[in-house]
């Protein structure tokens, strides 16, 4: 028994391998950001990843920012700020380009030549925050919306300047910053120069949790007061809603004048991990077992809970289509978080193939879908 389950894994390691199909970006330090005071959690630099473009792509630019959640105050900045998600000290000096990033033509036939950049995400603000003071206690800077305006500014420096067609993208709380920023980064560029946004996993939703409180509303209220947030957000929005609803999508996004589309699941399976079900007790291990083992595993009231997440998602969003003309989406049913990132989501060797679960189908034809939608213009 014991031999077979290692022979299992050496294989499963041996089809890892061979799905191997991105390559290694070496960091950039934004060193002299420092002195501009546009600095991580920690007070280090900001830093990205850039992979130059080439033949017909020289000109274009795709600008991609990760994500990781939020610190919502100064315990959970303090802790942020000992990651590398709060620190460029510790982050790891290569980053793996692959789906959306990558150079192969037939794994990312939009972008490949494209000047590819993955900006680092280190201020858990979805890079919105801007205090002036640093934390007298903790001496954590809040300085996400700086981060962001400095890395733009290295890279318009580096060529961006002259872009032709640009496209600022992020995945979950970057994909949250991709519409955040979207009308900021449509102004760095003269206005012949084509400008979209692209967010994907980034349409967080102001659901209703299991447990009749609304965490995402709570969270924001926190990461906008600790963050200073307010300002960067969209002012169209702030001047009508309060800056905590500002950071949801279904509020702000309405205001975003700049095209921009949304790639997420209805099921995303973040939100429901951690947004639906906050504050129940797992005891049994029934959620557990209903959303890591497979949707068979659960009961008829989890379905129910599931397709209420599904009703609440579908309704904000259509409080962003309904009110924004330039917005487009692409919305499926995968239990998963980001699709753009991973060759197996946004296109595969193989696809489109059918496979023996409705689930992977659903991936493979999205990567079709979802490239079609957004090469349209408008
Ligand atoms: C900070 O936020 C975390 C997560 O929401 C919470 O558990 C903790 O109690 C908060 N700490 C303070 C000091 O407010
Ligand atoms: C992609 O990048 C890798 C690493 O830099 C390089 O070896 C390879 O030749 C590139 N592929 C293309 C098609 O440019």
């Amino acid at each position: 028994m014991r031999n077979s389950s290692k022979w299992l894994r050496l294989l499963v390691c041996i089809v890892i391998l061979m799905k191997v199909d991105g390559f290694d970006v070496p960091i950039t330090i934004v060193e002299d950001a420092v002195a501009k005071g546009s600095v991580c959690l920690d007070g280090s630099p900001p830093a990205y990843h850039f992979d130059k473009g080439f033949d017909s792509g020289v000109n274009n630019w795709l600008i991609y920012m990760q994500g990781g959640a939020w610190c919502n105050n100064a315990t959970t900045c303090l802790d942020r700020s000992q990651t590398h998600l709060g620190s460029s000290k510790l982050m790891s000096t290569n980053y793996y380009f692959t789906g959306i990033l990558s150079n192969k033509s037939k794994h990312n036939p939009d972008f490949y030549n494209w000047n590819r950049v993955k900006v680092r995400y280190c201020d858990g603000s979805s890079y919105t925050g801007d205090v002036d003071a640093v934390d007298p206690n903790t001496k954590i800077f809040y300085r996400g919306a700086r981060v962001w305006r400095a890395v733009m500014d290295d890279l318009l420096a580096k060529g961006m300047k002259n872009a032709r067609n640009a496209v600022l993208a992020g995945c979950s709380a970057g994909g949250l910053g991709a519409i955040l920023q979207c009308d900021n980064f449509r102004a760095l560029f003269p206005s012949g120069a084509k400008v979209k946004c692209l967010s994907d996993a980034g349409v967080f939703i102001n659901t209703e949790a299991i447990s009749g409180t609304r965490p995402l509303e709570e969270l924001y209220a926190e990461v906008v007061t600790t963050h200073g947030s307010a300002k960067n957000l969209p002012e169209a929005c702030t001047s009508k809603f309060s800056p905590e609803l500002c950071m949801l999508p279904q509020y702000a996004a309405r205001y975003i004048q700049t095209p921009l589309f949304l790639l997420n699941s209805a099921y995303d399976a973040w939100q429901i991990s951690n947004i639906l079900i906050q504050g129940v007790v797992d005891a049994d291990g029934k959620w557990r077992n209903c959303l890591i083992s497979g949707i068979s595993r659960c009961s008829d009231s989890q379905n129910q809970a599931l397709k209420c997440f599904k009703k609440q998602f579908l309704a904000g969003l259509s409080t962003i289509c309904d009110n924004n003309p330039t917005t487009g989406f692409f919305i499926n049913s995968c239990f998963c978080h980001c699709q753009s990132d991973a060759q197996e989501t946004w296109l595969s060797d193989d696809s489109p193939r059918l496979d023996n679960t409705v689930r992977t189908d659903l991936i493979l034809l999205r990567g079709i879908v979802m490239r079609m939608s957004f090469k349209s213009n408008s």
